[in-house]
């Protein structure tokens, strides 16, 4: 099934250098993905915005060598704590790309949102990667077609971390087998292409509530739905969960929307809880954010609804029109619950781009 992606062209060894540069953006799931198989399999299907402010860009600079190796710089800093998990990425994704055992790189990344926000830079960092990858084949194989280009990417970026398949498309992109949208995969992300304009510029506020190291990390989470007493009931709902989230996304139902939104976080956060062993990752300051914002939302009648990853943070979702009523709410009422007042404001992008050299 995946023999499609292994890099099979006669043409193997590069016998230039070259540099590769891509822009990627982070993306916040609607419909979670929590729970994996092997090889990076996702229990459920899931569903994202792709955001615009919050990005990584990652310069990939290769070079033919008779023994490989690479090198990781963020922020101009050469940072040899990141090494571990690329060297995972790139021993994984060799055998679909065999052109790299032959070459010396270098991965300059920058990421637009602060190292310590709580922020996960993988989706954003590991999709950049995979998008330079595919240049270097690109250079071996300039036949190769533009949606194939991307579907590798992404299948690339999926071995990496999960998410990061969703952050090369724009708008609005699922991951995983399911019946509600055509041609998913659980190899790679396709873009939904269906949904209702308000959507194109959706704002997505991130409050940061908590800048430090998660207690429990998503890898960790994800395992622990191996033996989760509510797994299957979980993973059902999750596509049910897709298939009304589809129909309000086309329709632009807000209503059906804020409901399926807040309703996926809430039961990301319930797995959370109680798998064994159970953790916490929201805080006493999430919390009382989203109180807040329940009841601002009765009172002035409007659509800011929130979601959360696996985090303490909390991304407040609203349509553009709303702008002039929500920030002046954030800034006055929610940014006393952010680490030291701060939040970044965002929205829904076009997805990864090409930087030119
Ligand atoms: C809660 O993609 O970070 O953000 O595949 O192990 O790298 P790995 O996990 P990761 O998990 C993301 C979990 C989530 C929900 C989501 O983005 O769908």
């Amino acid at each position: 099934m995946t023999d499609k992606y292994i890099y099979q062209e006669p043409n193997i060894q590069l016998t230039n250098k070259g540099v590769s540069h891509w822009q990627s953006p982070s993306n916040i799931a609607l419909v979670k993905y929590w729970g994996k198989y092997n090889n990076q399999i996702p229990a459920n299907a899931s569903l994202s915005f792709t955001l615009n402010n919050c990005h990584t860009q990652t310069k990939l600079s290769y070079e033919p060598a008779a023994i490989p190796s690479f090198e990781v710089w963020v922020n101009a800093k050469r940072e040899l704590s990141f090494e571990p998990k690329i060297k995972t990425f790139i021993e994984r994704i060799l055998v679909y790309c065999p052109y790299l055992s032959n070459l010396r790189l270098k991965i300059e990344t920058y990421n637009s949102f602060p190292h310590s926000s709580g922020i996960a830079s993988s989706a954003s960092g590991l999709s950049a990667l995979a998008l330079c990858i595919m240049d270097i084949e690109q250079a071996l194989n300039p036949q190769l077609s533009e949606a194939f280009f991307k579907e590798k990417a992404s299948f690339l970026a999926r071995l990496g971390s999960g998410s990061a398949a969703r952050s090369i498309f724009p708008y609005l992109a699922s991951w995983g087998a399911t019946d509600v949208f055509e041609n998913s995969s659980d190899l790679y992300a396709t873009e939904f292409k269906q949904f209702h304009t308000i959507f194109r510029d959706y704002q997505d506020t991130v409050l940061l509530v908590d800048r430090g190291q998660k207690v429990v990390s998503s890898t960790v989470g994800h395992q622990l739905m191996n033996d989760h007493p509510f797994a299957k009931q979980r993973f059902e709902q999750a596509d049910y969960n897709l298939s009304i989230l589809k129909d309000a996304l086309i329709k632009g139902d807000l209503k059906t929307f804020n409901e399926i939104v807040e309703s996926e976080a809430l039961t990301l956060h319930a797995m959370m809880m109680t798998s064994a062993p159970y953790f916490l990752l929201m805080k006493p300051n999430t919390l009382a954010i989203i109180e807040e914002v329940w009841a601002f939302r009765k009172e002035n009648n409007l659509n800011l609804t929130i979601t959360l990853d696996a985090g303490a943070n909390v991304h407040l979702l609203y349509p553009k029109s709303e702008v002039n009523d929500v920030l002046p709410f954030i800034k006055d009422k929610l940014s006393r619950y952010c680490e030291k007042g701060l939040y970044i404001c965002d929205q829904v992008g076009t997805g990864s781009q090409r930087i030119n050299q």
